[in-house]
């Protein structure tokens, strides 16, 4: 069966980076950093990403690039059948993932209309209750949650390198320098340094264990881990790819990009009185007064417009990721074409997406007292995507044969011994204990 496979090292990085860097960064960080105190939790996050993340993105790639293999056969080949479970349990959580996330993805496609048209014109009042009114309509937000996963499997049906590969490397640099644009705008607003301090000057009395809870979560969810993406991601890397830099640099530009998300909204949101806690919404009703408030009126409109394109493909390039984990894992398991492995995964997400999209205002529809939405978020990054990180951990770290683990962290002793040490003892140690102690912690256990 033919594979594919990244063409070049920026290639690796860059589609990687894609998948990394979406609605997680800029939209979920910032609600999550409003919702939970603002620097505190920005600290906690950090030591997350460095600490747990990075060294859970080295061991997903392992098992990723030794199996060269969809996720459940790639677990299997690593660690014996039974272990095939963690990559099923991926299989799932992403498609979970690729439900609700899609319909955020549609809200910024609807938004990237509605500013061309120059609908979102008004003050922040008007603003608000656009973003009310429509997500609460039943059929509009649907049909761009359907719209969006199609073109989802649009790209996923092209293959690694001409689909995935060719639109990442692209984007991502755009995406960037606009961000930088836009924070540079919204900080000059006025009253915008409360929002630098908000975000910059912690308090850790703040720090709660939901705090520590909501770090670990957003960390994962942030860099695509748990789920086995990066696992399937990595069976397409070669065997020249540095694992250890790879992540490093990954997790560098992921949360570069994430700081300078916050940087964008949180200035914006106090100057114009919006508060920082008010949830998923937070993006769809501070940025629209930016554009128009901290632009001349023609340069807000293009800003405008242009950002609503660029979180729309940052979404897409995530979207496509976690398509590619359960597109593969049907592709190769059951032997059928990928263009049917891909229309299988596309009518699953495409029923969660629905239920997701109503579940907003259109239809009463909850799950634990939150939306399906909502309970969807939280169940993965949360919950199963803590759990698919501190297996992975567990079997690289302890089950795996340990001559296997060094030759593709060294890349068969090409690289620094030392930073293998090191990472070894993260993943044995610190990173499953700390995930579990938070866990315990969560549920008031300890
Ligand atoms: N990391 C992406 C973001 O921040 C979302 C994402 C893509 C993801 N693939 C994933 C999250 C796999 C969890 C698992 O937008």
């Amino acid at each position: 069966m033919e594979r594919g496979s990244f063409g070049t090292k920026i290639g690796v990085v860059l589609a990687t980076a894609g998948s990394a860097v979406g609605l997680g960064n800029i939209w979920r960080f910032p609600y999550i950093t409003g919702e939970d105190g603002g620097a505190a939790f920005i600290v906690v996050y950090l030591v997350a990403v460095a600490v747990l993340g990075i060294p859970g993105m080295v061991a997903e790639f392992v098992v990723g690039r030794h199996g060269a293999a969809n996720a459940p056969r790639a677990y299997s080949l690593v660690g014996g059948k039974a272990w095939s479970i963690v990559g099923y349990m991926g299989v799932l959580t992403s498609v979970i993932i690729l439900g609700f996330y899609s319909v955020v993805a549609g809200w910024c496609v609807q938004y990237l209309f509605a500013s061309l048209l120059g609908q979102l014109n008004g003050d922040a009042a008007y603003v608000k209750n656009y973003f009310q009114q429509f997500s609460t309509d039943p059929i509009k937000p649907l049909l761009w949650t359907i719209v969006f996963i199609i073109l989802t499997h649009l790209v996923v049906v092209r293959g690694v390198r001409r689909g995935i590969e060719k639109v990442s490397n692209v984007l991502m640099p755009v995406l960037f320098v606009l961000l930088l644009l836009i924070v540079v705008a919204s900080c000059m607003l006025p009253d915008a340094g409360k929002g630098v301090v908000f975000l910059f000057k912690p308090d850790f009395s703040k720090v709660t264990h939901s705090v520590m809870f909501d770090a670990l979560g957003q960390a994962f969810f942030s860099l695509s881990l748990g789920t086995a993406c990066l696992c399937t991601y990595a069976s397409y890397f070669s065997r020249q790819t540095n694992l250890l830099k790879s992540a490093g640099q990954i997790a560098a530009i992921d949360t570069i990009i994430a700081i300078l998300a916050g940087l964008m909204i949180f200035p914006a949101a106090l100057s114009v009185g919006i508060n920082p806690d008010s949830g998923p919404s937070l993006i769809f009703i501070t940025l629209p007064n930016v554009f128009q408030q901290a632009f001349p009126p023609v340069l807000g409109y293009f800003v405008g417009v242009l950002f609503y394109v660029l979180l729309a493909l940052a979404a897409l390039t995530s979207t496509i990721s976690q398509h590619e984990i359960g597109t593969a894992m049907f592709f190769e398991q059951m032997h059928i074409s990928r263009r049917k492995g891909a229309l299988i995964e596309t009518v699953l997400a495409i029923a969660i997406g629905i239920l997701c999209s109503l579940s907003c205002g259109a239809v009463d529809l909850e799950i634990a007292g939150m939306s399906v939405l909502s309970f969807c978020d939280f169940l993965t990054s949360n919950i199963l995507l803590p759990l698919g990180s501190f297996f992975t951990c567990i079997l690289v770290g302890w089950m795996a044969p340990q001559k296997l683990v060094r030759d593709e962290v060294t890349n068969w002793g090409t690289t620094s011994r030392a930073l293998y040490k090191v990472w070894l003892l993260l993943v044995r140690y610190v990173s499953p204990v700390s995930i579990a102690l938070v866990f315990l912690h969560q549920l008031n256990i300890i």
